[in-house]
């Protein structure tokens, strides 16, 4: 299945398999540039400074090292996001090269690859690619304010066969997309851990969340309980997935986060270790890249998300009447570090990894 060019054909309507049998799919694909790069993760380690890990964070300017439950939008005054009543926080964890001499340097990240002529998010280098797809059968909810959820786990180092195309990894041969326009984790260059061999384009993450939701819990003592998926298993990502389970009848939005890694820099094979492995680590010190997560922290204005699920057909980062702004005006919006370390120098080792995750 050719993504990009069954996108294209999207905006008449055209024969898109997927979007042919979800006529009114909508797929909000929108960039986030940087709000800031900090060792905090008030989901995981609330009021912890430093926490365990290095994250980037994107979205509003409400992120700080405690999060309290409540509606996140009326504690923030900007986001970094294309939809300017999205002040929801995403972030993941930062990704480093390890030299042959054992010190390490942060991977910057590239803007993502132009599509729906969307300008926005071929430039937020440093920042996310957020999907919101309602690619389900049935009525799509959106997330309650206070809502939060984290997937994938920090701790795993090898693949976990039931998360098939949930969390994967795509090595770009070339520039945008290097070629591969597969939906995301279907593709013939999709991995679901780190490439072994250096890609000439930088190295792609995508990460999907689930689906269901228990219709109670805003968040979970593990972040993950009050969601799951289909009883058919994980969907992929433009498919339709099976029903809901009774524990959690609620569809949520299929939300999915993009990064784009320039690996490119570090692409010299006579840097790379001698024993033939691959030298990329994540700051929670994975060099398998099976460990990846992320977390997401609900934040949209009253029912700007809703709406957006309810429209029809809207593809990428216009729909109907919803609220954007410029990535200049994006680009403004910063928090303020709390944990002051050194994130683009060459480092002896990453920060946190003698604290327990
Ligand atoms: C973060 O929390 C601290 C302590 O409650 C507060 O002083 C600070 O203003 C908050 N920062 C932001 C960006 O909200
Ligand atoms: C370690 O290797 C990197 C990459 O070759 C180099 O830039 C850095 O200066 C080296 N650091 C030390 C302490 O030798």
């Amino acid at each position: 299945m050719l993504w990009t060019s069954l996108l294209a054909f999207t905006a008449v309507a055209e024969a898109a398999p997927w979007y042919k049998r979800q006529g009114s799919t909508t797929m909000l694909r929108f960039g986030c540039a940087q709000v800031v790069i900090d060792r905090l993760d008030p989901l995981v380690n609330p009021g912890q400074a430093p926490s365990p890990h290095v994250h980037q964070i994107v979205g509003g300017n409400a992120f700080n090292t405690s999060m309290t439950t409540g509606d996140v939008s009326n504690g923030a005054s900007c986001t970094t996001c294309a939809f300017a009543d999205d002040f929801s926080n995403y972030w993941t964890a930062n990704l480093y090269f390890k030299a042959r001499n054992g010190t390490y340097k942060r991977v910057k990240q590239l803007g993502a690859a132009k599509q729906f002529n969307d300008d926005f998010s071929t430039k937020i280098d440093g920042g996310v690619l957020v999907y919101y797809v309602s690619a389900q059968p049935g009525k799509i909810t959106a997330f309650k304010p206070g809502f939060r959820m984290l997937v994938g786990d920090p701790t795993r180092r090898t693949a976990d066969p039931n998360m098939k195309r949930q969390n994967c990894f795509r090595c770009y041969s070339g520039p945008n997309f290097g070629g591969d326009t597969a939906a995301p984790c279907q593709g013939t260059n999709d991995t679901p851990g780190l490439p072994s061999s250096p890609c000439k384009g930088g190295i792609r993450s995508n990460i999907h969340f689930p689906t269901c939701w228990d219709g109670k819990n805003l968040d979970s003592p593990d972040h993950k309980s009050h969601v799951t998926y289909p009883t058919s298993g994980p969907a992929t990502f433009l498919s339709l997935g099976g029903n809901c389970p009774s524990t959690h009848p609620v569809r949520i939005p299929q939300l999915m986060y993009e990064v784009v890694w320039d690996t490119t820099p570090f692409n010299n094979k006579a840097d790379w270790p001698v024993d033939g492995s691959q030298p990329f680590y994540f700051s929670y010190g994975d060099n398998t890249g099976y460990g990846q997560h992320a977390d997401y922290v609900f934040g949209w204005k009253g029912d700007a998300l809703q709406k957006g699920m309810d429209a029809s057909g809207c593809m990428g980062a216009k729909c109907k009447d919803m609220k954007t702004q410029t990535i200049e005006n994006a680009k403004k919006c910063a928090v303020k570090p709390v944990v002051k370390e050194d994130h683009d120098g060459w480092i002896d080792h990453l920060p946190g990894m003698e604290m327990p995750m």
